[in-house]
């Protein structure tokens, strides 16, 4: 069976490449490098003794699209290609906007256009927008996005769902809660090619020396300590999860059109509780300040993944110490290299 990967020299994409190719899939990838080396691939072969092919082109080029789906004549697709920070969406809109869902478009047709059986598509806990509560289920109503980001999320499930009835194609739309982390072997990670915004790598780079400290934007908010609370899910679990959903509709067990889960490890910890859970692994005291809160934050959100667990047989492995440990493990090796 042959998968395509859109976004596969990017974090999440690569490490799936790995779990699909150690599950038996041949995988293809199309990524421009937005934000991602193309030589993490090269990392990928290192663990799995394969060479990926990556068409380094634009995924809201239709022609282009086309052309390879007509050339390739792809199984399955899995979709994480997109923009995804949570600050840079909301100053930058319309590029969000452009990119997400543009290129969402260009491989949905083109999959329903060459008798692709299996679309996931990468999706996330942000289209629940500021929940009061958790955990959150897969019918937790959503709000209003808490960014652009998370409303390209919130039209891409709903652009998938609305074109469903009109043909064969079995979607799948996986809700992540935060990822992080990095393979065990230390070879590949979270390597983006503009400065790192989410928590855990700013935590390893302040670490390394490569930040003075870390800004946590606010502990006034109604938690434990007055930080945010999110559900942090090791790369790798959520790797194996899309080989599970891809698998569930190949072989011809997902009755829906739309099936959607929820991605985390139902467990929520605070941004101040992973510092010291960090610190803890790592042997090591890292500098942060307290600052004032970020645009878009939620306060406070963890997920019931009951429903993966009893649909796909997905149970997470990794606990938020293998996260800090491998996250740690790649940097080190990343800052040598
Ligand atoms: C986590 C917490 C920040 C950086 C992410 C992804 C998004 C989506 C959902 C998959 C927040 C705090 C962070 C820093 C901080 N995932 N923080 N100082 O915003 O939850 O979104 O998960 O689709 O793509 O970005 O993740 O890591 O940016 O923030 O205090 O320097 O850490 O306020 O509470 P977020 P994040």
């Amino acid at each position: 069976m042959k998968i395509l990967v859109t976004g596969g020299t990017g974090y999440i994409g690569s490490h799936t490449i790995i779990d699909l190719v150690q599950h038996g899939y041949d995988v293809v990838s199309i990524d421009n490098g937005i934000n991602s080396e193309e030589s993490i691939l090269k990392g990928v072969e290192l663990i799995t003794g394969k060479v990926i092919k990556n068409y380094n082109v634009d995924l809201c080029d239709d022609a282009v699209v086309q052309s390879i789906f007509n050339q390739e004549q792809f199984d399955g697709v899995i979709h994480f290609a997109a923009l995804k920070s949570v600050g840079d969406s909301i100053k930058h809109p319309i590029e969000y906007f452009n990119n997400n869902i543009n290129s969402l478009l260009n491989t949905l047709e083109a999959s329903r256009k060459n008798n692709v059986k299996a679309f996931i598509f990468s999706s996330s806990c942000t289209v629940y927008g500021d929940v009061k509560s958790s955990p959150v289920t897969e019918d937790t109503p959503m709000q209003d996005a808490a960014s652009i980001y998370g409303r390209t999320k919130q039209m891409g499930e709903q652009i998938i769902t609305d074109s469903a009835n009109t043909s064969s194609l079995k979607s799948v739309l996986l809700r992540y809660f935060n990822p992080a982390g990095a393979h065990p072997s230390g070879i590949i990670g979270e390597a983006p090619k503009n400065i790192a915004q989410n928590l855990i790598p700013v935590i390893t780079e302040t670490a390394i020396g490569k930040r003075q400290s870390i800004k946590v934007f606010g502990n006034d908010y109604n938690t434990r300590d007055g930080s945010c609370v999110r559900d942090y899910i090791h790369v790798m679990d959520l790797a194996h999860a899309h080989t599970l959903a891809l698998k569930n509709v190949l072989d011809g067990k997902q009755d829906r059109l739309v099936e959607v889960y929820n991605l985390g490890i139902g467990e929520g910890i605070t941004v101040l509780e992973a510092i010291h859970a960090f610190e803890k692994v790592a042997d090591i005291k890292v500098n942060y300040e307290i600052t004032s809160r970020r645009d878009g934050d939620v306060e406070a959100i963890y997920s019931n993944y009951e429903k993966a667990k009893r649909e796909l047989g997905w149970i997470p492995k990794y606990d938020i110490q293998e996260i800090m440990r491998t996250a740690w493990l790649w940097e080190k090796n990343r800052s040598v290299n």
